[in-house]
Order: C-alpha cells, then sequence, then structure tokens
C-alpha cells in the first residue's frame, strides 16, 4: 500500500471527482445526465483564436519547443495593454505579469510560495475551493471569512480578531463571486482591503476569473484599481470564462513585481510554462475583436433569464445574479432538512441533474446549491420539467 503525503490525505476528494463519481454511476444506468455541476463553458473558443492556434501549430515548428514559461513577451505586453484599457491600471509587462497554466494552478501555487506550515490564509466561506485547498496543501491554516447573503456576501473584515489578522499571510478575494455571484458595486470594499493589507502585512490574491461576464450593463471593477493595491497585492485572470478556453489551460496574474517574482521562481521548478502556439492564440484573444464576449454574455444572460423564470414558477426563487454563469439557489424549502451534499444527490438520483452542493465551497454554503448554466437552454425545459416532479 502506497500511503500519499499527510498533506494530502488531510483533503477530502476533489469535490467534482465526488460529484463525477456519482454521476457515471447513474449514467451506467442509462440515465440522461445532465451536468450542471462544473463551471465548465459548453460553447466552443471563437473561431478566429481556434485559427490562429491551428496556424502556428502547423506553419511554425518553432513552437512545438519548450515555451517561454512566465509567458511570451508579445502576451505579456498584450495583457498589460488589456489592463490598461479594460481597468485603467498600468502593467509593467517584464515585471508585473505572468502567464499560468490556468489561473487554478497559479493559485494553488501561490499558496505553496509563501505558506509555511502553521501560516494563516484568510478565505472566503465559501468560496472556489482552490482557494482553501491550496492552502492545505501547503500546509497552511485557513481562517474562513463567512460570506453571508444579508451581507451580499462580503466579507466582514472587522470581525477579523486582531491576532488573526496580525498573523494572517495572504488574503483571497474573488469578485464576480464563485460560487455566490456576488458582486461588488463600487470600489469601497477594495479600499477597506487595501487598509487592512497596509496594516497587517498581508498579500492580497484577488480572482477575477468571472470579471467579464456581467450582465444588464453592470461592469466589473479591478482590485488593482485602487490606490496603493498594487503595493500589496496581486490579481489572477482566466482566459477559460471569456473565451470559452476552458480546456486550453492558460491565465495569468499581474500586480506587485516582488510578489509575483517569487511565484515565477515556484513555477520554474514544477512546470515549463504555456505551449507557445497557446500563448499566441491567447494574444488574438486579448487584442482581436471582443465582439465574442458579448456574444458570451447574452447567452448566459438569457439563460440565467430562462431558468430563474421557470424556477420561479416552481415555487423556487433564486437572486437573479449580474454576473458569473451560475445560479446560487437555496435549498428548496420542502428539503430543507436535508444537508445541500444529500439534496443535490438526491436530485441526481431523482431527476438525473446534477448540480453542485453549496456545502463544497464552505460551511457557509451550507443550504445552497449552485446550478451551472452550462448547457444549451433548449434543454432546460427538460431540466425544469424534472424539478417539477420533485417539487410538487
Ligand atoms: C473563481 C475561479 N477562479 C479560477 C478558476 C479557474 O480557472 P482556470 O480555468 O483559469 O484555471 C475558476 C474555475 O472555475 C473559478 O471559478
Amino acid at each position: 500500500m502506497y500511503e500519499a503525503s499527510d498533506r494530502l490525505k488531510s483533503l477530502p476528494p476533489y469535490l467534482f471527482a465526488k460529484i463525477k463519481k456519482l454521476k457515471d454511476e447513474i449514467r451506467s444506468k442509462g440515465v440522461d445526465v445532465i451536468d450542471l455541476d462544473m463551471g465548465n463553458p459548453d460553447r466552443p473558443t471563437p473561431q478566429h483564436i481556434v485559427d490562429r492556434l491551428c496556424d502556428t501549430i502547423k506553419n511554425h515548428p518553432s513552437t512545438h519547443r519548450y515555451p517561454q514559461a512566465k509567458g511570451m513577451p508579445k502576451l505579456r505586453s498584450v495583457i498589460s495593454k488589456w489592463y490598461s484599457e479594460r481597468f485603467g491600471v498600468e502593467i509593467d509587462p517584464e515585471k508585473e505579469a505572468l502567464v499560468l497554466v490556468g489561473s487554478k494552478e497559479g493559485i494553488c501555487h501561490f499558496s505553496m510560495t509563501y505558506m509555511n506550515p502553521g501560516d494563516i490564509a484568510l478565505v472566503p466561506d465559501p468560496t472556489y475551493p482552490v482557494h482553501f485547498n491550496g492552502v492545505y496543501l501547503a500546509g497552511g491554516s485557513v481562517y474562513g471569512m463567512p460570506l453571508l447573503e444579508q451581507n451580499g456576501y462580503i466579507p466582514d473584515l472587522k470581525a477579523i480578531p486582531q491576532d488573526i489578522a496580525r498573523k494572517a499571510k495572504i488574503m483571497f478575494i474573488c469578485y464576480p463571486h464563485n460560487p455566490t455571484t456576488a458582486v461588488v458595486e463600487n470600489l469601497d470594499f477594495y479600499r477597506e482591503v487595501v487598509e487592512f493589507a497596509k496594516k497587517n502585512n498581508i498579500i492580497v490574491v484577488s480572482d477575477i476569473a468571472y470579471s467579464e461576464l456581467t450582465f444588464d450593463g453592470y461592469v466589473a471593477p479591478s482590485f488593482l484599481q485602487v490606490p496603493g493595491a498594487m503595493d500589496v497585492g496581486v490579481e489572477f485572470h482566466s482566459f477559460s470564462k471569456s473565451y470559452n478556453m476552458a480546456g486550453w489551460r492558460m491565465g495569468f496574474a499581474v500586480g506587485n513585481a516582488e510578489i509575483l517574482a517569487n511565484l515565477e521562481k515556484f513555477k520554474s521548478f514544477a512546470d515549463y510554462g504555456v505551449c507557445t502556439a497557446i500563448q499566441l492564440a491567447g494574444v488574438v484573444a486579448l487584442s482581436g475583436p471582443q465582439d465574442c464576449i458579448e456574444e458570451t454574455r447574452q447567452v448566459y444572460q438569457r439563460r440565467r433569464d430562462v431558468m430563474l423564470e421557470g424556477l420561479e414558477k416552481l415555487g423556487w426563487h433564486v437572486n437573479k445574479p449580474k454576473a458569473t454563469m451560475y445560479l446560487w439557489a437555496p435549498v428548496p424549502e420542502k428539503y430543507k432538512g436535508m444537508g445541500s451534499m444529500e439534496f443535490s444527490e438526491y436530485l441526481l438520483r431523482e431527476t438525473g441533474v446534477a448540480v453542485s452542493p453549496g456545502s463544497g465551497f464552505g460551511k457557509h454554503g451550507e443550504g445552497y446549491l449552485r446550478i451551472a448554466l452550462v448547457t444549451h437552454e433548449t434543454r432546460f425545459h427538460d431540466v425544469l420539467l424534472r424539478f417539477k416532479k420533485i417539487l410538487k
């Protein structure tokens, strides 16, 4: 018997690995399972980006070699231009931008770069699991910052005990937020975070993977727009959601040069960076026509509206999100007695619809489900009919 390390053993199976096992079991019984669990975009990558990849791979064999691990200068310069135009934030492409093998990789390795066993990270609860799992893998401790509906899912920094604040090394924040879909309406919270981080010597990690998936005219800000944020923080972004490039595995981090230098050093021991042809496709994505993002926004917005209206008719009220590709739905009244894990298993077994239990994102996610709007809306009718069966 080969034993995994204590750190790995301390983690339960990855949430989606667990759900997949159950889905496989149910599929093997011939059930037509509808996957609304993982945030895995179902739409294709825009054609001009695919074309660029195909052309590069076919006609430029030099791109088959090892890539530039920190990201090729052309891509880092396009990232810097995008930040300037989108957020009015100036990024030095040489020192303040780092390309990642997906932002999940970067976020996980970030904790391993900075956390020593026993160090504390301030992590929203609930949140995207790598925000806390990376800390555990690094041997660190998590101090959960509860995200509560009554506070708009914004953490109360004043509620963090002084001794914890002083000891904490990293704080994670994420708006638009996965899984609660919460957004920040202005820069007030980010200003508070900068002040808190400076006072307590904390590194801020802002994850804005969903900054472009916004609805009804809402525009998401960047943490780095706040004066002083560049002194204390870095921001992670992803190609996966904006450009439907989840399978291509590419993201990037921008922000404080000194903070990023250590992540770059860590990564130099762990990976060789993103395939050059994919990096060049990323150049086209960020610098080419952006109407593909508008199209994606409209698709999710329409799906959101169709699903919300259908759920409302079933007596299942869910708040209308301004961003992301999810609905954050309370466990229906009739099933409140079940935990979110138990209810999502029941839902899958009874209806063949897979959603994510809120508790998989942290203990304050209990009582909720995350429904990912990642299937064609023609299937929503089917989903709603199946839900009706158990909600009657
Ligand atoms: C908040 C958040 N950050 C990061 C990621 C990971 O993105 P990537 O595909 O760039 O690794 C996800 C993926 O679902 C996410 O929800």
